[in-house]
């Protein structure tokens, strides 16, 4: 197993089984590599658009995964961000995110993830993040739980919202969609949450949640890749994962998004929901 050289540690995660999985975890890990090196060393980042940002290392790394998915399963369909637009409602559909958290990565943060999620008829089976500067690896399989680092995952048990961290995220907008996460923001903190976090990489956030530090993360606008792996992360490790109306998340087209520990997913919904885009 990847993080322990040790052949006498038995990690938790030894015992997952699917083969999908195997090519999630090559390729996220290849995908890693390039990502460390254009990190290290530096690479132009170029505007989609405002400050939403692409560089050689996000177009690199979504080659270099869609290369290792194509010569494991060549009939499979791929879904990813930057140059590869499968269509998302096919049986076999692996939707990626060669690098999550970009504005991190150019800002020299090391708090971005290479996400890779595996579906089968709409469902997730199998799903990857990985952040190759902090050496983060978090995995799920479909009724197989979730891990990080090899270690089995669990959300928290928090029943009152004045008891949790609440995760964040601000979509690239300026305008009424940052406004209104703003609004939202402000009744989390009515109802007398802790505290709220913005670390900027969404599959990150979720696996924030699937590790019991947040007990909700929510987002008014994000795509698949965002969310494709992490959503299973959360589910697997005892979680559940919505819409910010309370509906299950599609696959083709941006979306809300509220994950939480499951216990209080209802007392986040009349929070966060007013100020949502419709569903
Ligand atoms: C973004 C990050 C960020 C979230 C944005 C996403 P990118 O993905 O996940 O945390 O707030 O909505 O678009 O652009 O860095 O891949
Ligand atoms: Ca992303
Ligand atoms: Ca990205």
């Amino acid at each position: 197993m990847i993080f322990v050289t040790d052949p006498q540690i038995r990690l938790e995660s030894d015992q997952l089984s699917s083969i999908p999985l195997q090519t999630a975890r090559i390729a996220a890990r290849a995908a890693g590599e390039i990502l460390k090196s254009y990190y290290h060393n530096g690479v132009q980042m170029r505007s989609k658009g405002g400050p939403d940002l692409v560089s050689d290392a996000d177009l690199s790394a979504e080659r270099c995964i869609v290369r290792e998915i194509q010569s494991a399963f060549p009939t499979h369909t791929i879904l990813g961000e930057e140059e590869t637009s499968g269509n998302a409602s096919a049986e076999h559909l692996w939707i990626v995110d060669p690098l999550d958290g970009t504005t991190n990565f150019a800002h020299h943060i090391p708090h971005f993830a290479v996400s890779i999620g595996y579906y089968h008829q709409g469902v997730a089976q199998c799903g990857v993040v990985w952040n190759p500067i902090r050496e983060d690896w978090f995995e799920a399989v479909r009724g197989q739980g979730a891990y990080h680092n090899g270690v089995r995952m669990a959300v928290g048990s928090e029943t009152r919202l004045s008891d949790v961290l609440i995760g964040i995220g601000f979509y690239y907008d300026r305008g009424a969609m940052m406004e209104a996460t703003l609004m939202g923001v402000r009744d989390c903190f009515r109802q007398n949450i802790h505290g709220v976090r913005r670390f900027g990489t969404a599959s990150l956030d979720l696996a924030h949640v699937a590790l019991g530090y947040y007990g909700a993360y929510f987002e008014y606008q994000l795509s698949p890749w965002d969310f494709a792996a992490g959503r299973l992360l959360v589910e697997e490790a005892g979680g559940k994962v919505t819409t910010c109306h309370g509906l299950e998340v599609p696959l083709n087209q941006k979306t809300s998004v509220l994950a939480s520990n499951s216990i209080l997913h209802e007392a986040m919904l009349p929070v966060i929901s007013p100020y949502a885009p419709s569903p």
